[in-house]
């Protein structure tokens, strides 16, 4: 028989709400929110987590989470299992991940064989599907991975001969998803302007990882986001821009939503927090990721868009390679393997940083980093919320907390952290998953293996802020690719 737990003495935060309250746990499912002290009606033996002093969050969830992930030579260094260890320490939940297909390999096989290692999380997982080519079975593909919960589907701009999608395959999967069933998740850099940036810069002042700023500058993102916009919206279909780290890229998508386009920004922790310095300093390669970081006055504009409401989620792209993957090519960063270790960071970085010093809302800073990541992958209100019905993912946090961090003393699978030496206000104390306490006091106190594979519901746009289509829907008459495998030729596919 499971045992109630009562979350009592602690300030529950929600997106929309923050205010002293209990939490009524059964089942792993929040029953109630309570007046502080009231005892359940039913609730007979309860264990009683003493929150008195910590802020009582929804577990973060991550939108943007690479577990294991191949590019190239280079394989990141986690399995499910230490990515979700590290993800509950730094209070988050639920991760999304990606299934990147390998060379040959369609998108449904790519996704059935990630989704099976959920089992072995801590936490809960859901998954984008990814789309590289276009054949003349991508779009059942795309229905049949809907059918079963994978909605939001992720597309490169770059990254040629890896994981880049041209134009024509990237506007027949925004037609095969128009109907609002799932969304684009781009990645978007213009390819041909960072490839003659990185040629530009080799004959300047080199490829090496302290010149990673020259060899994918801001405008290889703002012009990629202005064209996929209009993809998007010639064919009225929803679409998510990962890891924006520019404001006029943010104002693009803004605009574009303005117009009546469900179009949305995520932007990562560390385009946030870090600027372009860290390559003049030492071991540069450390800092390596796409798009790279920026100018410091770009990051303060960028941080400025996280109270206006124009940044929807905040992720943390985390990619688990250690100093030796890093340093291996850091002379050419067309080789290296981009990406930084950022799971458990994601949140207390970010509260330190702009809660503590800059004054953004408690609510806001759950909306960003829960409540939209949940909604932008169909999982809210289930995640991302503390309201009754939601599953009992609960962080206790200490907003006073004063700590330095290290990478000694993370759980990520990696030896460097980007955030070494940093000093933090705030952090974790204890985190509950579906309604068991697994992290106490700092300690893994309950480390069995009970991680879900998500399946997502309908996208909720709406709660993300979108306002409806301005102009008549996108009509149905058929584009010039292949809807079924009867139908036209479909594009070309990538040489
Ligand atoms: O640098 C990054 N972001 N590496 C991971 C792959 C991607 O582009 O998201
Ligand atoms: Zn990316
Ligand atoms: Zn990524
Ligand atoms: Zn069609």
């Amino acid at each position: 028989m499971s045992v109630d737990v009562l979350v009592r003495g602690g300030t529950v935060v929600d997106s929309a709400w923050q205010g002293p309250a209990d939490l009524w746990i059964r089942d792993g499912v929040v029953q109630a929110l309570l007046r502080p002290g009231d005892r359940p009606d039913g609730a007979a033996a309860a264990r009683v987590v003493d929150a008195s002093g910590r802020l009582v969050l929804p577990g973060g969830v991550d939108p943007h989470c690479h577990v294991g992930f191949t590019s190239g030579e280079w394989t990141s260094l986690d399995d499910y299992r230490q990515c979700t260890t590290a993800a509950v320490f730094g209070g988050t939940t639920t991760i999304v991940d990606f299934a990147i297909p390998r060379p040959g390999q369609s998108p449904i096989d790519a996704a059935h064989r990630q989704r099976a290692k959920a089992t072995e999380g801590l936490c809960d997982a859901a998954l984008h599907a990814c789309v590289v080519e276009w054949d003349d079975t991508t779009a059942d593909q795309l229905r049949s991975l809907a059918a079963d919960g994978i909605r939001t589907v992720k597309m490169f701009t770059t990254y040629r001969g890896e994981t880049m999608a041209d134009e024509d395959t990237i506007l027949a999967t925004m037609h095969a998803l128009r109907g609002g069933d799932g969304m684009v998740v781009i990645h978007c850099e213009s390819n041909p302007i960072v490839e003659d940036a990185q040629h530009r810069a080799q004959t300047r002042g080199g490829v090496d990882a302290g010149h990673m700023p020259d060899t994918r500058p801001e405008l290889a993102e703002t012009a990629s986001v202005a064209a996929i916009l209009a993809i998007a919206e010639s064919q009225g279909a929803p679409v998510y821009f990962v890891h924006q780290s520019t404001p006029e890229a943010v104002e693009l998508v803004a605009a574009a939503r303005r117009r009546g386009l469900a179009a949305f920004t995520e932007s990562v922790a560390h385009h946030l927090v870090l600027d372009e310095t860290r390559y003049s300093g030492e071991e540069p390669e450390r800092f390596v990721c796409c798009p790279p970081l920026r100018p410091a006055a770009t990051v303060a504009a960028l941080g400025r868009h996280l109270f206006t409401g124009e940044i929807s989620t905040i992720g943390s792209d985390h990619c688990c390679y250690d100093l030796a993957q890093k340093r291996a090519h850091r002379h050419d960063v067309r080789q290296m393997p981009n990406g930084l270790p950022g799971v458990e960071t994601r949140l207390p970085v970010v509260f330190s940083r702009y809660v503590v010093d800059q004054g953004l809302p408690l609510p806001r800073f759950v909306e960003l980093t829960a409540a939209n990541p949940a909604r932008t992958n169909g999982l809210y209100p289930r995640k991302g919320s503390l309201m009754p019905g939601a599953d009992a993912d609960v962080v206790l946090w200490d907003p006073d907390a004063r700590w330095q961090v290290t990478a000694a003393d993370l759980h990520m699978a990696t030896d460097y952290t980007p955030y070494e030496g940093m000093w933090l206000t705030g952090r974790p104390t204890t985190v509950l998953v579906g309604g068991r306490v697994v992290v106490d006091d700092g300690r893994l106190v309950d480390d069995r293996p009970l991680g879900r594979h998500l399946q997502a519901g309908p996208i909720d746009l709406r709660g993300l802020g979108w306002l409806g289509p301005a102009a008549p829907a996108h009509s149905d008459a058929a584009p010039a690719h292949s809807d079924t495998a009867t139908a036209q030729p479909g594009p070309t596919p990538a040489g």
